[in-house]
């Protein structure tokens, strides 16, 4: 098992990438403290952990609120161990699409505050633990979009921050034996995925252009799939990527190399 040993923070478990990665991590060895934004929205996952004999602790807390993010890492400390692996997964898009001067500021701050401001925070709270604990490694998920603009600014722009973040948090980290490293999937078959079709279906998109949309949006002819994006993680927290730090790993079935500003609808 390629993570036996390891104490790993993963956030934003209730579905998705975040809930895949979740119970694979458990099922290469580690103990997880899974986080949502709520108690319910993080047990089920760890019910699911349980069942299959891992270890997990579920920890409902929102990521932008530093006294909820204190008690994600003394919860892990106390409960599970000294953390060795921090997976910031959690984020939200909530300007799906609309162009830059339609959007909310409030959706814009907000985007912000839970994609950029809560991968910090969680460094900051877990960091000195992982420093405990003689190194680690740490996933900051961004996206493409730092590098395409396919997408609304506040989320395109808060997940270029990630991405420079990281490079930060390499930088300073690496004396402590803790890499650093981002993961930027592209389109991925998640609820935010769905709720993004959602939103082309209520702008009077066909859902026929929307598919065909984003069958374009990969050479590989299709979305990605949540296990497909965990697996990036599980090589980025293992010792299998033991060199790595400082980097973006795209993992988007070619997204970056197709013209995808042409092929937004
Ligand atoms: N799905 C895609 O196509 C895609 C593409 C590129 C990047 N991403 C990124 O990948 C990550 C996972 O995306 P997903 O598609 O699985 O999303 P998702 O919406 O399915 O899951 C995100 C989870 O984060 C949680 N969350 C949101 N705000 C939170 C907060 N303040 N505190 C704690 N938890 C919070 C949500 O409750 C949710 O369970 C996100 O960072 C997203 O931006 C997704």
């Amino acid at each position: 098992m390629r993570l036996n040993n390891k104490i790993a923070i993963i956030t934003g478990t209730a579905g998705g990438m975040g809930q895949a990665a979740a119970i694979l991590f458990a099922q290469e060895g580690a103990k997880v403290a899974a986080v949502d934004l709520t108690d319910s929205l993080a047990q089920p996952t760890v019910d699911q952990i349980r069942k299959e004999g891992g270890q997990a602790i579920a920890i409902g807390a929102d990521i932008t609120r530093t006294e909820d993010v204190k008690r994600i890492a003394q919860r892990t400390v106390d409960e599970l161990g000294l953390p060795n692996v921090l997976f910031n997964n959690a984020g939200v898009d909530l300007e799906q699409k609309k162009p830059m001067i339609e959007i909310d500021e409030e959706a814009f701050d907000r985007t912000i505050e839970v994609n950029l401001k809560g991968t910090w925070l969680l460094m900051k709270h877990v960091v000195p633990h992982m420093i405990k604990a003689g190194g680690g490694s740490i996933i900051n998920t961004a996206s493409v979009g730092a590098f395409i603009p396919v997408g609304s600014a506040g989320y395109i722009a808060s997940k270029a921050g990630v991405v420079a973040l990281t490079r930060v948090a390499a930088n300073e980290l690496g004396r402590y034996n803790i890499r650093v490293n981002s993961l930027c999937p592209g389109m991925t078959m998640t609820p935010m995925a769905a709720q993004q079709v959602e939103e082309m279906i209520a702008n009077g998109i066909p859902m026929e252009s929307i598919l065909a949309m984003r069958r374009r949006l990969s050479v590989l002819g299709r979305m990605g799939e949540p296990i497909e994006m965990a697996k990036m993680g599980l090589f980025l927290a293992s010792d299998d990527s033991s060199y790595a730090t400082g980097a973006s790993f795209n993992n988007d079935g070619g997204l970056t190399i197709v013209n995808a500003v042409e092929t937004r609808s």
